[in-house]
């Protein structure tokens, strides 16, 4: 059987990366899959949190979910720490995980930085609970951005290693699912640069909360160079922040890079900005006003949650229990 699992840090900030890379592609998803969403707000605390933002931001991952089209009455939704498997099976299948494979992440190394000595330990075990957060409802697949492909490919290590000291194939290895047209949208600022929800600059990025103006006035002053729009993909090499505006159009869009530039190609950036942000806040503002809607009615989407977690503990408690007899922990 195949079944979805994905989440989102609810960090604040949920930008277009977040949307275009993940939530939008879910949407389709659940046609075709057993879905379930989860707002990561375990993963959240490894960074410090201020109490009163932390739940905000959780429901408004929420409403950002139901606003793009996540539908609860098909799909489970839910926060990663209302359902206990989460955290319980972190401590598990660390004791499969071998430090070596922890110290590859790249992501904990630019997080702790030059600090690595005084950053905490639940950074350094991150991928753990991403592991534990998949495994514990055996997922098949895992739609998330790109840089989440090398946490995938340690969850699948880690359920391998499993599955081979006990000699089944009990863990599914989980499959990530990237989409091509959006899996890398980089910072306005610097087109080298992952957009991010940790950027100081709020002009980095385009937040799916942002109204017209800004999202004008970002697009804007998103950097350009000084040449118009190939024709040719090969043309856009060395122009990182082209071929980012380009690959966000196409993302809205749905169409792949060569029809893009079929369509905008020799366009001078000043024209195809226009067209960008047209299409842009067609597509945002009608979900962050979905979204306002949602927020004005916290007690709804604490409903919702407190469904999905109810569905997502039946599921995760049962592989949890068989879980357990498979490593012996006796079960009274
Ligand atoms: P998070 O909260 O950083 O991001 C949520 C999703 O957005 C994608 N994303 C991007 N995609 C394209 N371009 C970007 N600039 C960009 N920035 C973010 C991410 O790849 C992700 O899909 N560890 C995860 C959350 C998580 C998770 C999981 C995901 C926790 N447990 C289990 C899948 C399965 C994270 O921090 O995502």
């Amino acid at each position: 059987m195949n079944r979805i699992f994905s989440g989102v840090q609810p960090t604040g900030n949920l930008h277009l990366g977040n949307y275009l890379g993940a939530i939008k592609n879910w949407v389709s998803l659940q046609k075709s899959f057993e879905c379930i969403f989860c707002i990561v707000d375990l993963h959240a605390i490894t960074i410090k949190q201020n109490p009163k933002e932390l739940e905000k931001n959780t429901l408004e991952v929420t409403a950002a979910y139901l606003a793009s089209g996540i539908d609860p009455e098909k799909t489970i939704i839910f926060n990663q720490s209302s359902v206990s498997a989460h955290a319980e099976l972190t401590w598990m299948l660390s004791c499969f995980t071998p430090i070596g494979w922890l110290n590859r992440m790249t992501q904990f190394k630019e997080k702790a930085g030059k600090k690595r000595e005084n950053a905490v330990l639940g950074l350094f075990s991150y991928p753990v609970l991403m592991a534990s957060d998949i495994l514990a409802y055996k997922a098949t697949h895992v739609p998330v951005g790109e840089d989440q492909k090398q946490h995938l490919e340690l969850a699948r290590d880690i359920a391998g290693a499993f599955n081979q000291t006990y000699n089944n194939d009990f863990f599914p290895l989980p499959e990530p699912q990237i989409f091509e047209e959006a899996k890398r949208i980089m910072s306005l600022r610097n087109g080298k640069n992952k957009m991010s929800k940790s950027d100081d600059s709020d002009y980095s990025r385009i937040n799916i909360t942002d109204n017209k103006d800004l999202i004008n006035l970002k697009i804007k002053k998103a950097k350009t160079d000084a040449y118009p729009l190939p024709s040719k993909k090969e043309d856009l090499k060395d122009r990182p922040e082209a071929a980012n505006l380009l690959e966000i159009y196409g993302a809205f869009k749905n169409e792949k890079l060569d029809k893009v530039l079929k369509e905008v190609g020799g366009k001078d950036f000043s024209s195809f900005k226009k067209i960008l942000t047209d299409l842009t806040i067609s597509k945002i503002e009608p979900i962050s006003k979905k979204m306002n809607d949602y927020l004005n009615n916290k007690d709804y989407l604490k409903k919702i949650l407190n469904k999905g977690k109810e569905k997502a503990d039946e599921i995760s408690s049962k592989n949890l229990s068989e879980i357990k007899k498979i490593i012996g922990l006796l079960i009274i």
